[in-house]
């Protein structure tokens, strides 16, 4: 047996959006551990892209920086045929890139909701279709997998929760949710999985000021029964797992890593 005759997704090419920090650096780094191929994809951070890259070469699989824009079409296609040139094939998207743009809902600016529905709904959108007509080309590689192409949509659990101050990215999240499981039922038959991974509180910059002091660390566990903050890599096992055949008969799924956010915690005492 060679040494990494156990890498789950040994041969498979993989793209990352937003991956040059967070949950997207995280999910990356993990797929190239599993022995994937990946493009990391950024918005604007090269030299923060750049690092990850260096970090899925040192566990011996091969990756390159694309930055781009995901809101934009003519970026997102001249996105995966560089990865088509590159890798050769498309078997694992993932949709991370994602913004916050946060303001008291009468003082929400059009730029604001916009750039939030750009990056977290349109730029997924954008993605999915190329993924889609890349799987539906290439059909199913049998030497690395059961399915055509896995999708995996990068949700919150503002997918279901109601977010004051943040209505634009729980708009986007619910609007996440019904594009992921309607394109799921669409591509089934073409061996395509598409599903969601919904984190809830997760140590990144995106949400720094809930979990950087001890006092905002506090009110934070308020919301989270299993009483501690989530890691970018957890999120990142879960994608491995969502990737690989593993998981071949699950479709249309959203999986919540939210150590309980999702249960009313409001109710663990009263009711
Ligand atoms: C948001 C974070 C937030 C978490 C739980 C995520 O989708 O981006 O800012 O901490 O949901 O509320």
């Amino acid at each position: 047996m060679k040494t990494d005759d156990y890498k789950i997704l040994k041969g498979q090419k993989a793209l990352v959006s937003g991956a040059s920090s967070g949950i997207g650096r995280a999910i990356a780094i993990a797929l190239g551990r599993a022995g994937a191929d990946v493009v990391v994809n950024c918005g604007r951070n090269r030299a923060e892209a750049g690092k990850v890259v260096a970090e899925i070469e040192g566990s011996g699989s091969r990756a390159f920086v694309f930055q781009a824009d995901v809101s934009q079409e003519d970026q997102v296609l001249a996105m995966f045929a560089r990865m088509k040139e590159q890798f050769g094939a498309v078997d694992i998207v993932v949709n991370n890139a994602g913004v916050q743009k946060d303001a008291p809902f009468d003082q929400m600016t059009v730029e604001q909701w916009d750039q939030v529905m750009g990056i977290n709904l349109r730029g997924q959108f954008l993605c999915s279709r190329e993924a889609v007509r890349h799987f539906r080309r290439q059909g199913i590689r049998e030497e690395v997998s059961r399915a055509a192409g896995k999708i995996i949509c990068i949700s919150s659990v503002h997918e279901v929760i109601p977010w004051a101050g943040h209505v634009n990215y729980a708009a986007s999240k619910g609007g996440v949710m019904l594009m992921m499981k309607s394109i799921a039922q669409e591509v089934a038959p073409l061996r395509i999985r598409v599903n969601s991974i919904a984190p809830g509180a997760i140590r990144t910059p995106i949400n720094k000021e809930a979990w950087s002091t001890p006092e905002a660390y506090r009110d934070l566990m308020r919301l989270i029964p299993y009483k501690r903050i989530g890691e970018p890599e957890e999120i990142g096992r879960a994608a491995v797992w969502l990737a690989s055949d593993d998981s071949d008969y699950i479709t249309g799924a959203t999986i919540f890593v939210d150590g309980g956010m999702t249960l009313y915690p409001g109710f663990e005492a009263g009711g």
